[in-house]
């Protein structure tokens, strides 16, 4: 691949490499940019503005406002978010699940988190339909470790819960064609027919709280903006089907340690995962791309590149709470006082310092495991 082509962006939900436009995805999308309202009013029911909101983490929605106003008139709102377990669960998958809990916590709403093992053994020549249902029960520990109410929260495989499934999916697939999801996901004559089905399953899950406690309620998925074919066609058949159109909040992708495109689990080097060694991902992160200068220098001449720089982008979206410690750390990096070396230290410390307690809290999600995963519905 040239230098070109590997720089080139690409966004499907199954694909997301190259240096990233969010502009150009907004309008490629169709999506609405986000707006400080719709900000200030989240902040405002939660409490406290959550840092991925101060930053601009979410940078489009469908219909957010409608999602909001719907709760602001007293009603019963619900969210609804997935994993696709094909291995296990990096920092960039954490981000948007961190901000998922927030929004729980804000609206006091039921979170259905779909685990899509039946699209990963589907998708991919090298996962066992066993291995991804194992991922679906691991990854599904780092999720319940992000803090998700047990009284509100139901995680599902779409393999081993399909009886709670299946009906509401016929319902949705009934009403969407072949040429449909051909146009949007590209799928042609050689791709296997359950893929093509697959779609049916993630969009029901739009409607699944509705069905359960029969009565409407607005759905909000919080998701990376790759994800949104789905919803774009599930809202295109919501109103017929007697459910609300979901609403949804786009976040943006952590990026990897290497320079460019998101973070991956298909580049391990590139990600730090919930199950890698404190001192592992230290490593990792001691190895990571910077917006440094060749030589020391330079940086003192120079100074660093915040911009581009992948260790900033960690603290920004993650690593650093503090708004006023962020501006003085990017400060000190412009001004060439603040050489990559310590700033790296610095991080692998705070990141060393979250696995361990992460790693804690996913260890005793075990014990709890089955409180969260989906129920039948009790009349
Ligand atoms: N298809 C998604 C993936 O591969 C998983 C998923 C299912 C999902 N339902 C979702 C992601 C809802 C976000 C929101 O990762």
């Amino acid at each position: 691949m040239t230098d070109q082509e590997k720089q080139e962006m690409v966004v499907t939900p199954w694909d997301v490499s190259g240096n990233i436009d969010y502009d150009k995805l907004i309008e490629q999308f169709g999506v609405q940019r986000m707006t400080q309202s719709i900000v200030d009013r989240i902040a405002k029911h939660a409490g406290y503005k959550h840092l991925q909101l101060r930053r601009g983490v979410y940078l489009s929605h469908r219909d957010t406002d409608w999602w909001l106003s719907e709760y602001e008139k007293g009603n019963k709102v619900g969210l609804y978010t997935g994993r696709g377990p094909s291995g296990h669960v990096h920092l960039g998958h954490l981000l948007p699940w961190f901000f998922c809990k927030y929004l729980q916590d804000a609206f006091d709403a039921e979170l259905y988190f779909q685990m899509t093992d039946d699209e990963k053994f589907l998708q991919r020549d090298d996962l066992t339909l066993e291995q991804a249902i194992e991922f679906t029960y691991d990854n599904a520990l780092d999720i319940i470790a992000c803090g998700f109410n047990p009284e509100k929260t139901h995680i599902f495989s779409d393999s081993d819960h399909i009886q709670h499934l299946y009906k509401l999916g016929l319902k949705v697939a009934k009403r969407t064609t072949f040429s449909t999801v051909r146009a949007v996901f590209g799928f042609n004559n050689s791709d296997n027919i359950g893929a093509i089905w697959h779609p049916a399953l993630q969009m029901m899950v739009c409607f699944l709280q509705s069905e359960r406690e029969g009565e409407n309620i607005p759905c909000l998925i919080p998701a990376a903006i790759d994800q949104d074919p789905y919803w774009r066609i599930t809202r295109d058949i919501a109103e017929k089907m007697g459910y609300y159109k979901p609403a949804q909040i786009h976040a943006k992708f952590l990026p990897g340690l290497d320079e460019g495109g998101k973070m991956s689990s298909s580049q391990p080097d590139s990600a730090i995962f919930t199950t890698d060694s404190p001192k592992k991902a230290a490593q990792k992160v001691m190895r990571a791309f910077t917006g440094g200068r060749d030589t020391v220098e330079e940086q003192k001449k120079l100074g660093g590149r915040p911009d581009i720089c992948n260790v900033y982008a960690y603290y920004y979206f993650m690593f650093e709470d503090d708004d006023q410690k962020l501006v003085d750390r990017e400060a000190i990096c412009k001004s060439g006082e603040l050489m990559c070396g310590t700033c790296k230290k610095q991080l692998a410390e705070r990141v060393k310092a979250f696995l361990t307690d992460f790693q804690e809290k996913r260890e005793k999600a075990r014990k709890v495991l089955d409180d969260f995963l989906l129920k039948p519905v009790v009349k």
